[in-house]
């Protein structure tokens, strides 16, 4: 049978605020655009952006950020801004990698890794071999990350198990799948981010979201700060959230 670890529960009971926030890094390129300046510093001025919103995640005391920083859609754009953008993820693992474990942060990435180039495979497992043991803010890095790839990976790892006939089909539940993506012990996100004034998940975490509450700012992703992530947790306090049932005080 399977030994995938547990999902963590989900459930109405939550903190005041939100434990696990997801990120849309969205508008680097028409941040740049607005500025007369080349696509690769819009993208250059959202790292900057990332480092301060963990910091700022870190100080807020959330426990999981995660980050969507290179999509499974992504590979359609010019080879030139693909380079750019592993360019730059190899420069912030070497770079911040060390700050990042001093501050206590454990990294994870999801994503598929197959067919990735060996030296960024190397990077991503040292970050998250070298972080193992942290216990502080938890950063998930969605690389090379599109959610149908997620769910349909798990559906193969199933299938393979009905196939080799360790599982009954009739054991598959939604609980069973959540166990087989990418990573099952982290709880679903209470709150995802978007900037730059679009409105979607673009393949991002759809699986997951089912009950998170969605902010979308009209600021591109270079101009992202701790204000910004602090007025769209002050938005998500004002939400209420249900998960399927009846409003507390209909509920009493
Ligand atoms: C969206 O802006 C952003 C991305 C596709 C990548 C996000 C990447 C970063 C913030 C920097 C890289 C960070 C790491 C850790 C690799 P866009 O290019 O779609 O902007 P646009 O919609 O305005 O064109």
């Amino acid at each position: 049978m399977s030994n995938a670890a547990a999902p963590v529960t989900q459930g109405p009971d939550r903190s005041d605020g939100p434990v696990h926030v997801a990120i849309i890094m969205d508008g680097n390129g028409r941040w740049a655009a607005a500025r007369g300046l080349p696509r690769a510093e819009g993208h250059r001025r959202g790292v900057e952006a990332l480092r301060r919103v963990v910091r700022a995640a870190h100080d807020l005391g959330i426990r999981y950020l995660t980050i969507f920083s290179f999509s499974s859609e992504n590979w359609s754009r010019p080879a030139s801004e693909i380079g750019d953008l592993f360019g730059l993820l190899r420069r912030f693992i070497r770079n911040d990698l060390a700050t990042l474990h001093g501050d206590g942060v454990r990294v994870r990435v999801i994503g598929e890794r197959a067919g990735l180039e060996s030296d960024i495979c190397a990077l991503l497992n040292e970050a998250e071999e070298l972080t193992r043991d942290n216990t502080k803010l938890n950063l998930i890095v969605a690389f090379n990350y599109g959610s149908r790839q997620e769910i349909a990976r798990a559906a193969q790892r199933l299938a393979r198990e009905v196939a080799e006939g360790r599982r009954d089909p009739s054991s598959i539940d939604a609980d069973t799948l959540g166990h087989y993506l990418d990573a099952p012990d982290i709880p679903d996100p209470d709150l995802i981010i978007r900037t730059s004034g679009e409105q979607r998940l673009s393949n991002f975490l759809m699986w997951q979201s089912a009950y998170s509450e969605l902010v979308f700012l009209p600021i591109h992703w270079p101009d992202f700060d701790k204000a910004a992530l602090e007025g769209a947790i002050a938005e998500y306090a004002r939400r209420e959230r249900r998960f399927g049932g009846l409003a507390a005080k209909t509920a009493s």
